[in-house]
């Protein structure tokens, strides 16, 4: 495949994805969401994601591709909290091909969704990702996101023999 690092707006189509788009769309994201970039457990990229979110958000399942290479998809679902009369739009996953970053993909794919998730009605979008991920971060808040929240993520290693504290005798 040749590398590219930039692409012509021209050239660039953002469409729906089907089911043929599944393998590329999987070796894409497991190229760049890989377990150093994405420590946490909580979200892992697996062929699930893909089929699961598609079978329930056709419509915001996207692809970005010029000629008949994909470079980039943007995953989403829309999602309604109890007791809240707004509907939240959730972009679970956007990806783009390392070699061709920086180069207005990802603007053109969050453009479209940011759009069908209007249409749905979506009053609030919102977006989650690792507190390192500087680009991300950077990318999003470039779209217009503020407001960041910082959540906490603990573990707890069972494997480990746990080393009780010795009782203090009087
Ligand atoms: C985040 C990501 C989707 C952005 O896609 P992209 O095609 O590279 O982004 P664009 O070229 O449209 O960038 C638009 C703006 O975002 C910001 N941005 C994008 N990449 C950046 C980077 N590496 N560093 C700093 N700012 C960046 C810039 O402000 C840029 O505007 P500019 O070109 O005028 O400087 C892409 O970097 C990616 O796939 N990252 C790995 C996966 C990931 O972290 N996904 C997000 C969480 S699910």
């Amino acid at each position: 495949m040749p590398a590219m690092s930039s692409v012509a707006k021209e050239n660039l189509r953002i469409r729906e994805m089907n089911i043929d788009d599944f393998p590329e769309v999987f070796h894409i994201g497991e190229q760049i969401f890989t377990a150093e970039s994405f420590q946490s457990l909580y979200r892992t990229w697996d062929e699930y994601e893909i089929t699961t979110l598609f079978n329930s958000d056709t419509e915001l399942c996207l692809v970005a591709e010029t000629g008949d290479m994909i470079l980039g998809f943007a995953l989403g679902t829309t999602v309604k909290k109890h007791n809240s009369p707004w509907k939240y739009g959730y972009l679970v996953w956007l990806g783009v091909r390392s070699d061709i970053q920086q180069g207005g993909v990802g603007s053109g794919l969050f453009k479209e969704i940011k759009h069908r998730m209007k249409e749905q009605g979506v009053r609030m979008m919102i977006i989650d990702t690792s507190a390192d991920n500087q680009p991300a971060i950077s990318f999003f808040q470039k779209q217009g996101f503020d407001d960041i929240q910082e959540h906490v993520y603990m573990s707890l290693n069972l494997s480990r023999k746990s080393r009780k504290k010795p009782v203090k005798k009087p």
